[in-house]
């Protein structure tokens, strides 16, 4: 495995995420402030050559995974043509995105099409009014619709990101379980986190412990299932479902030891973790005419800057980071 993408406590990144945009057709409370936020100008995006060069870059260097992020991915209109190329790369096994699934139903058949094998769709209620509250924006229904979508084309699991705020959702979990049971989804329950702009408060965050206890009161008999490596989630499973739920514990049990993950952001910088404000423009060099040799040179200094985990709940809590809109809606942090 590439010595560029391995840092110094030896983990081995292997998944890339890669935001597309910074826009997002929704204003998700947790994620943004109502007015949105200051777009950066197009013309210091990410070109489509660009993320291409990128990536093909990294799979070179062992990266396997990549997940398209935003913002919002599915607007960005060369999106099939980004998918399409990425699937030309040898050694990518697995093209995934995380959408709100605002888009979805219409694009996935063609996203299927041109080489995507993974999905993970936000939904945080379960209730069209709530989801328009914490959305700021209609369209629960189109988001069912993708979720539909997405079982019918064979994707396995889909799944479903729901962040648990109290005081909104917390009273649904139980509903989102019995989704669960009924359907081939995996039901991700996750940590509210704070970023820039986003109200977060340490009451407002509901932590594994509780939700899995509130879970355990109406199915004693949940059953536990194995870890898979690297992943961000503990999933579970009430026995006879055709699905499982899962838990991203980012606040109350961090998974910074296995982290594989590096980001970059839709303005070109890479960022080594979700949680870290160190940033390096691979934009910038790339557009001064690097070569590959220099590049991967920038990429190794900064994976090798590592830290070992983040700054912790109350530190990242105070921390100046972007907002999540501009990190690349949800990522992996550590
Ligand atoms: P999989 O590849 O399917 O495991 O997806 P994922 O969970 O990595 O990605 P997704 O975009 O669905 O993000 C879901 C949640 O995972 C986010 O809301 C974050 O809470 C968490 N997450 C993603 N990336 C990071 C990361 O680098 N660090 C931490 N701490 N959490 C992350
Ligand atoms: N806390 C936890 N998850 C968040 N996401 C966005 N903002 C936050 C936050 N503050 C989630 C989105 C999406 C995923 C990529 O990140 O709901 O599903
Ligand atoms: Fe858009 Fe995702 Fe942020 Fe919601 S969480 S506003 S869907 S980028």
């Amino acid at each position: 495995f590439s010595a560029f993408l391995t840092d110094t406590f030896g983990r081995r990144h292997n998944y890339l995420r890669i935001s597309l945009t910074e826009k997002c057709n929704l204003r998700c409370q947790y994620c943004m402030p109502e007015e949105g936020v200051p777009l950066t100008p197009k013309a210091n995006l990410l070109t489509t050559k660009e993320i291409l060069i990128l990536s093909q870059l990294f799979v070179k260097e062992g990266v396997n995974k990549i997940r398209l992020t935003g913002g919002e991915p599915l607007i960005r209109p060369d999106v099939l043509d980004i998918v399409a190329q990425l699937h030309q790369l040898d050694g990518l096994k697995s093209i995934a995105i995380t959408t709100n699934g605002i888009n979805l139903a219409r694009l996935l058949p063609q996203l299927q099409r041109a080489g995507l094998n993974a999905i993970n769709i936000s939904l945080d209620t379960l209730v069209p009014a709530k989801f328009e509250f914490i959305t700021r924006r209609k369209g629960f229904h189109k988001v069912m619709e993708g979720i539909h979508k997405a079982i019918e084309l064979g994707f396995y699991p889909v799944k479903v990101n729901c962040v648990v705020m109290r005081g909104f959702n917390e009273d649904e979990l139980l509903d989102f379980v019995a989704l669960s049971e009924g359907l081939p989804l995996d039901v991700r329950f996750i940590e509210y986190m704070p970023f820039d702009g986003n109200k977060w408060n340490f009451k407002k965050m509901v932590s594994y412990k509780e939700m899995l206890d509130m879970i355990q009161q109406r199915w004693p008999e949940l059953e536990k299932l194995p870890e898979e490596d690297c992943s961000t989630s503990k999933a579970f499973k009430v026995p006879g479902s055709r699905g499982q739920i899962s838990f991203i514990t980012s606040m109350s049990e961090h998974f910074c030891g296995s982290c594989n993950r590096l980001r970059i952001t839709a303005d070109g910088n890479l960022k080594v973790c979700l949680f870290g404000n160190s940033e390096v423009s691979l934009r910038d060099h790339l557009r001064a005419g690097a070569s590959e040799e220099e590049l991967l040179s920038i990429i190794g200094a900064a994976v090798g800057r590592k830290k070992e985990q983040h700054a912790g709940m109350f530190n990242i809590a105070q921390m100046k980071n972007r907002p999540m809109i501009l990190i690349g809606c949800f990522p992996k942090f550590q």
